[in-house]
């Protein structure tokens, strides 16, 4: 992970943020800056039945920082089981989101970077392939598409044209079929609060 930030710090070293892994510390600023960006809506998405009480994937929860280390940005994947192939076998994947970014600093790329980040740590450990539930106005640009979930759907209410993929593994969706499953590890009780 370290070389995957340092080559994003980098690429953004002319940028007031860094990308970095969030820590427990982040936790309540997170959860701050998502209230205030999502409000109240983001607890009852089909995609939060797939994150609910579990943690995310290893070593792919990541923040935005401004240059005095506030949290500005995040986004989180994780864990799940896309389907099935053709020969019944669970489809390990991972689900990205939720990712926002602070309103006072939209349009400066941030987005973009953790996006990056995401993908480059996400391949970097081996994953075959990516979900996420968003606009293909702005996910396309990342590769992320509707074709290769085309046979997948979610644990409840979605909108197709909004349900997009990204393979990081050639074919790795290829005959995925059925329903999202989460896969996580478990939050343990006491660490449900504060996650
Ligand atoms: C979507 C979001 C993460 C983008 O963050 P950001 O740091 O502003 O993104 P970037 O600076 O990397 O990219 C900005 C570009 O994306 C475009 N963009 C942002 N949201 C978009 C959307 N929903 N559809 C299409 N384009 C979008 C902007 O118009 C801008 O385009 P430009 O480069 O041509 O000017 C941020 O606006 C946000 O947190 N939105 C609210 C939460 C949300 O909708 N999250 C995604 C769904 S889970």
């Amino acid at each position: 992970m370290a070389t995957v930030l340092d080559s994003v710090r980098a690429f953004f070293a002319h940028a007031a943020f860094t990308i970095d892994q969030e820590n427990t510390g982040d936790v309540v600023a997170r959860e701050r800056l998502l209230d205030r960006v999502m409000g109240e809506a983001r607890f009852r998405k089909s995609s939060e039945k797939l994150r609910r009480n579990r943690l995310p994937a290893e070593g792919l929860a990541l923040v935005a920082r401004d240059a005095d280390g506030h949290v500005i940005g995040t986004v989180r994947l994780w864990n799940v089981e896309a389907g099935v192939d053709s020969d019944g076998n669970a489809v390990p994947a991972l689900l990205l989101g939720p990712l926002a970014v602070d309103c006072q600093h939209e349009g400066k790329g941030i987005g973009g970077a953790l996006m990056r980040a995401a993908i480059t740590e996400a391949r970097d450990r081996g994953h075959g392939a990516v979900l996420l539930v968003g606009d293909p106005e702005y996910y396309e640009r990342f590769g992320f598409f509707t074709e290769p979930a085309q046979h997948l759907v979610m644990p409840g209410p979605f909108e197709r044209r909004r349900f997009l993929a990204l393979e990081l593994k050639h074919g790795w969706l290829d005959g995925a079929a059925g329903l999202l499953v989460a896969s996580g590890r478990r939050l343990a009780g006491e660490l449900r609060k504060a996650a």
